[in-house]
Formats: C-alpha cells, sequence, structure tokens
C-alpha cells in the first residue's frame, strides 16, 4: 500500500504540478513539524487540514472544493463510500451512470486513468442494458481500503446465445463495434458473465 506521503501526493499532482505538488507539501509538512519520512497515517488529518490553506493560492477556485472534499476523504478513510444502485432505462440513464461512476473515482482520490477505465465499462454496460435488454440495473461499489470496484449489470432481458463467440472475438456486431463486452473483460481484474434465456448479469472488479 501507497504511503500516506504519496497518497497526497497523488491527490494533490491532479490539480498542479508535480513539483508544485511536492513544493506545497512539504511546505505544509513543515509547517505541522513534520517531515515525508515522519508521516503517520493517524497525522494526515492535521497535514490534509494545512494543505487546504497551503493550496489555496494554486488551484483553480472551481475546483478546490473537489480538492478538499479529497483530502477529507484520505485523512478520514473510515468513511464508506455509499454504493450506486441505477435502474437503467434510456440514454439518460447512461450518462447518469457515467456521472456516479465519476464522481466514485473523485471520492477515492482515482487517477484519470482510472477514471476512465471504470466509467468506460460503468458506460458500456449500460449501454448493453438499454441496445438489447431494454432495461436493468446498474451497482457499483467500492472498497476503499483495496482501491477496488465492483460493477454489477442484472437485466431480465433475451440473454446471450451466443457468449463464447462474443467473448473469443469471433463475433461482428451489426449494432455496434461488438467490442464491449471484451473491452470490459481485458481491463478488469476480474470478470464473469452468467446469461440465460431470463436475463444476464455481468460482474466486473476493477482496479482503481
Ligand atoms: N445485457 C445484454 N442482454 C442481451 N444481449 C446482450 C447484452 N449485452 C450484450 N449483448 C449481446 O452481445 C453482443 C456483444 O456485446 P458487446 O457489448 O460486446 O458489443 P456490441 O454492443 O455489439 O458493440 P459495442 O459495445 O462495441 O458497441 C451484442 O451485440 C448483443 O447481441
Ligand atoms: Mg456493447
Amino acid at each position: 500500500m501507497a504511503s500516506p506521503h504519496d497518497d497526497l501526493l497523488q491527490v494533490l499532482s491532479a490539480y498542479m504540478s508535480p513539483i508544485l505538488a511536492r513544493s506545497v507539501l512539504s511546505r505544509s509538512l513543515r509547517r505541522c513539524g513534520l517531515t515525508p519520512g515522519t508521516l503517520e497515517r493517524t497525522e494526515l488529518r492535521r497535514v490534509a487540514q494545512a494543505l487546504e490553506t497551503g493550496s489555496r493560492l494554486f488551484v483553480d477556485p472551481g475546483k478546490l472544493a473537489q480538492l478538499q472534499e479529497q483530502l477529507r476523504r484520505l485523512s478520514d478513510p473510515a468513511e464508506d463510500i455509499r454504493p450506486v444502485d441505477l435502474p437503467i432505462h434510456d440514454e439518460d440513464d447512461i450518462g447518469e451512470a457515467r456521472r456516479a461512476s465519476w464522481s466514485l473515482c473523485d471520492q477515492m482520490g482515482a487517477d484519470r486513468f482510472a477514471r476512465q477505465k471504470l466509467t468506460t465499462i460503468v458506460s458500456e454496460l449500460a449501454r448493453n442494458l438499454v441496445h438489447y435488454a431494454r432495461e436493468g440495473r446498474l451497482q457499483i461499489r467500492i472498497e476503499p481500503e483495496a482501491k477496488r470496484a465492483y460493477v454489477t449489470s442484472t437485466d431480465s432481458g433475451p440473454g446471450i446465445p451466443n457468449l463464447e463467440e462474443i467473448m473469443s472475438g469471433r463475433y461482428r456486431s451489426k449494432t455496434g463495434l461488438g467490442a464491449g463486452l471484451r473491452g470490459i473483460k481485458r481491463l478488469s481484474l476480474k470478470f464473469d458473465i452468467d446469461t440465460k434465456e431470463s436475463g444476464t448479469r455481468v460482474e466486473a472488479e476493477v482496479q482503481l
């Protein structure tokens, strides 16, 4: 697991250049009487408060609240990130699912790559629900300590009779690129599909 110092640096670096992030962080640490080597997780709250003041001048004012929220999360990891459970019927719901994914990544302080990865998975699953099952549910659960997201899509649609063909890459879709499910599998740590005539359940575990 990354050190508290690295966690803080990672969060700050999303809002300013890495060099500036280092300098802002070391100044705030000094103000708390600490060094990168002596920073313990228990002191994160104090340092996060110093950083809220110390970073104010360097961060886009429109993004300051988001940075402060992330710093607070880091110093209080016990606070759970609430899971999301969304009914998916139409294009608006797909947008809603994408926003929910984005917001969970914000709360986690996930980097841009992880954000993109989770949002792609969520978005592909939601699109499949609307296009092929007409409707379904999408759930996203986060385990902050493990930095994992668990995405589950469930529907009572017609199922996927040619799943093997699809996953082997031999399938040519009439409606899309036919790369959605394979793409999701590639981006996931674990990926599982259970499909029958009465519906489909897809589970993806994602590293953030
Ligand atoms: N939830 C679902 N219920 C029923 N059929 C599905 C479902 N999800 C996918 N499918 C079927 O599996 C096929 C492959 O899905 P996949 O997402 O991999 O590709 P696609 O949707 O065809 O194209 P792309 O996602 O690349 O735009 C779809 O064409 C569809 O026939
Ligand atoms: Mg698809």
